[in-house]
């Protein structure tokens, strides 16, 4: 039974993740920055297993090259950014077979990112999808774009942040209700509740994702990366424990030459050159 639903697994031999990079904008090749695309629209960019650990290696290999300084994620279709872990999958798991194949590990690689992450979700972004999209930094939203944690209706509960990052996103009251009922979203309840960066035409989704990006990689790497771990400490530190750590990162960066070329620049009335270092 497991293995007649698992080999159901559409596109088996072909990458179920694409990466280009650099992205190209509506004016060319956007420098620093990569496009990922879960491509599986046949089952709506469901996260199979083998989607997700191509995926991770994929947002890996792209955090651990200098040359990408932004990266924008998406679902290939226009019907899905994703709509959930690989219910075919699952289906007839026990909770050691789901433990023993430690899949479940990758889904973190991506909290896990130094890069500027940013969602660009056109159509559904349910359970495992919705999840995904909020380990992102910002989410892009179409204006056709769903989002929901439908799990409850499966007899089980999102296993992948759904619980936590959701609540830190939009607050207990609300997070209760769409967690409980598996009630969806559109993009502007979910741009009124705070969950999402911005909406717009489904068509300009990548498009403004990637400008977003582009705004993003122009700028001094270090800054922006200590930008986004103090962010991200945010949602893990008592206050004041966050306060000490922004401190301390905010003094490291008068150690980089970008510091010293962005005040220089400021100062000269000129633009910065930034070197990265
Ligand atoms: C596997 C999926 C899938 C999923 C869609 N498909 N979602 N396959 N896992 N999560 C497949 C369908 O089986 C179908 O394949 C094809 O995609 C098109 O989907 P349809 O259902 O025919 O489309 P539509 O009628 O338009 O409905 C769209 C939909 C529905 C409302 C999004 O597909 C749906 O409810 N999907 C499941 C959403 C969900 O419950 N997600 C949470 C999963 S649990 P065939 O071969 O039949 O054409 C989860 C836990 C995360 O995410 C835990 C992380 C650790």
């Amino acid at each position: 039974m497991t293995e007649d639903r698992g080999s159901k697994e559409a596109g088996a031999d072909r990458p179920l993740v694409r990466v280009e990079r650099p992205a190209r904008g509506p004016d060319g090749p956007l420098d620093g920055v990569a496009l990922v695309t879960l491509d599986r629209p046949e089952a709506l960019n469901a996260l199979s297993f083998r989607l997700v650990a191509e995926l991770a290696d994929a947002l890996e290999a792209l955090d651990g090259d200098p040359e990408v300084r932004a990266i924008v994620l998406t679902g290939a279709g226009g019907r899905a950014f994703a709509a959930g872990a690989d219910i075919r999958e699952m289906a007839d798991g026990t909770p050691e077979s789901l433990a023993a194949k430690g899949s479940f590990d990758r889904w973190d690689a991506v909290g896990r990112l130094r890069t500027p992450l940013i969602a660009a979700v056109r159509g559904f972004a349910l359970g495992g999808g919705c999840e995904l999209a909020m380990a992102c930094d910002m989410i892009v939203a179409a204006d056709t774009a769903t989002f929901g944690q439908p799990e409850v209706k499966l007899g089980v509960i999102p296993g992948a942040g759904g619980t936590q990052r959701l609540t830190r996103a939009i607050g207990k009251a609300r997070a209760m209700e769409l967690v409980l009922t598996g009630r969806s979203i559109d993009a502007r309840e979910a741009e009124r509740l705070g969950l999402v960066t911005r909406v717009v035409p489904a068509e300009e989704t990548v498009p403004a994702a990637l400008e977003l990006a582009g705004r993003i990689a122009a700028l001094p790497p270090m800054a922006v990366r200590a930008a986004k771990e103090a962010i991200a400490r945010a949602d893990e530190m008592p206050l004041s424990a966050g306060l000490a750590w922004e401190r301390q990162a905010f003094l490291g960066l008068f150690a980089s030459d970008d510091q010293k070329e962005g005040m220089a620049a400021f100062l000269d009335k000129r633009p910065a050159h930034w070197t990265g270092r």
